[in-house]
């Protein structure tokens, strides 16, 4: 395997490759767009690899050529394919005889499949898992420059990961429909939302629906209160209480509900389930018929929002600039309205989560939404 001293210098780059790790969300192909339009513009032959750091592991690289990536922009999902489960560094391969998940580092064979080709940087698309997982890719001499994706917006480091402002307008449409049909029958109707450990989903669909509850994981909640607020509603006769619940929520013991967990995973446990544990609840605590929803994955699904396609191809123009320019194991980021770069390691199994005294937070209480608090 060759050192770092004996690659050509990431400045004069011919061959990159791009791939998407981790959940999938609206706009990576219009990231993966722009980066193989920006560099077969420049010379720069890209390859793009399936299915995440799976296919790196596999060997399943191809060419990609302009037309691979035409009429891609307005494209949900992504067409490279995607994998949340295959960590190189923490590659599952059996079981131990106690029963145990078995684990090997192959780090070495995706270094490998890349040096075969003479490629000398990787575009990895992802969020905290994806970046941790470059990094030993990076360690041992590949360029790697990650693009902030997550419809949960909670990547250390970027204000704003593309993918979040198109759950965030699903999400309302969703919290929108449910306040008519739950206005005709006098219901509680409870929405669960994405978003792992981060409530900024939560919080933003919620204040845009203006949804009377908002339940996230970063302000545990008591549900006495909630049951309170439901019922305060009823009696001041209003026909209807809309509560938007992150799938992560705590309560005041700051316990979660998990659906299940996957110990091959590098994230075994899969949230899930409070929509339900609410809504019957607050029916057995304050008799108000209720009902709940859950979004899931329909969240993650659809062509990307305006904002998003601007942000996603803002993302893949500022990481091509990056390798031309020379920088080495970056992370592309938005702060403060302007877009920069930090070192990705830092982003690495980190999550930014809402503080509890963010002002969307304070601006919600402002118009009476009850945080269960
Ligand atoms: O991180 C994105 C996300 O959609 C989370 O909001 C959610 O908890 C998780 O992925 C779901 O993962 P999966 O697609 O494995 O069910």
């Amino acid at each position: 395997m060759a050192t770092i001293q004996d690659r050509v210098p990431v400045s004069q780059i011919k061959r990159i490759a791009v791939l998407t790790g981790g959940g999938d969300c609206p706009g990576l192909n219009a990231v993966i767009r722009a980066v193989v339009k920006d560099a077969i513009n420049c010379g720069i032959e890209v390859y793009g690899i399936e299915d995440g750091f799976l296919g790196l592991i596999e060997d399943r690289i191809r060419l990609l050529s302009l037309d691979d990536v035409s009429n891609i922009l307005t494209m949900g999902g992504t067409i490279l394919g995607s994998n949340n489960k295959s960590n190189p560094q923490k590659y599952p391969v059996g079981k131990n005889e106690d029963g145990t998940p078995k684990f090997k580092d192959l780090t070495e064979v995706c270094v490998t499949h890349l040096e075969i080709r003479k490629i000398e940087a990787l575009v990895v698309i992802g969020g905290d898992g994806t970046m941790s997982a470059a990094k030993p890719i990076a360690d041992l001499g590949i360029n790697c420059i990650g693009v902030p994706k997550t419809i949960d917006n909670d990547l250390y480091g970027t204000d704003i990961t593309f993918g979040f402002q198109t759950a965030v307008s699903v999400a309302t449409e969703a919290l929108d429909r449910v306040h008519p049909t739950a206005a005709s029958h006098h219901r509680v109707m409870v929405v669960e939302l994405m978003g792992r450990n981060a409530g900024w989903l939560t919080l933003h669909a919620g204040l845009a629906s203006g949804s009377d509850v908002i339940l996230i994981p970063e302000i545990e909640f008591d549900l006495e209160k909630v049951c309170e607020y439901c019922l305060w509603r009823s009696q001041r006769g209003k026909r209807f209480t809309i509560i938007a619940v992150a799938e992560g929520a705590k309560m005041s013991d700051g316990k979660q509900i998990v659906e299940r967990t996957d110990p091959t995973s590098p994230d075994p446990i899969r949230l899930g389930g409070i929509a339900r544990w609410l809504s019957e609840q607050i029916e057995e605590k304050t008799e108000i018929e209720s009902r709940y929803v859950v979004l899931g994955h329909t969240q993650r699904g659809g062509t990307p929002v305006a904002g998003d396609r601007v942000l996603a191809t803002q993302f893949g123009h500022h990481a091509m600039q990056l390798l031309k320019m020379g920088k080495t194991n970056r992370l592309v980021v938005m702060q403060g309205g302007h877009l920069g770069d930090v070192e990705i390691a830092s982003a690495a199994d980190k999550q930014r989560l809402v503080p509890k005294n963010h002002p969307l937070v304070a601006t919600a209480k402002s118009v009476y939404t009850c945080f269960g608090d």
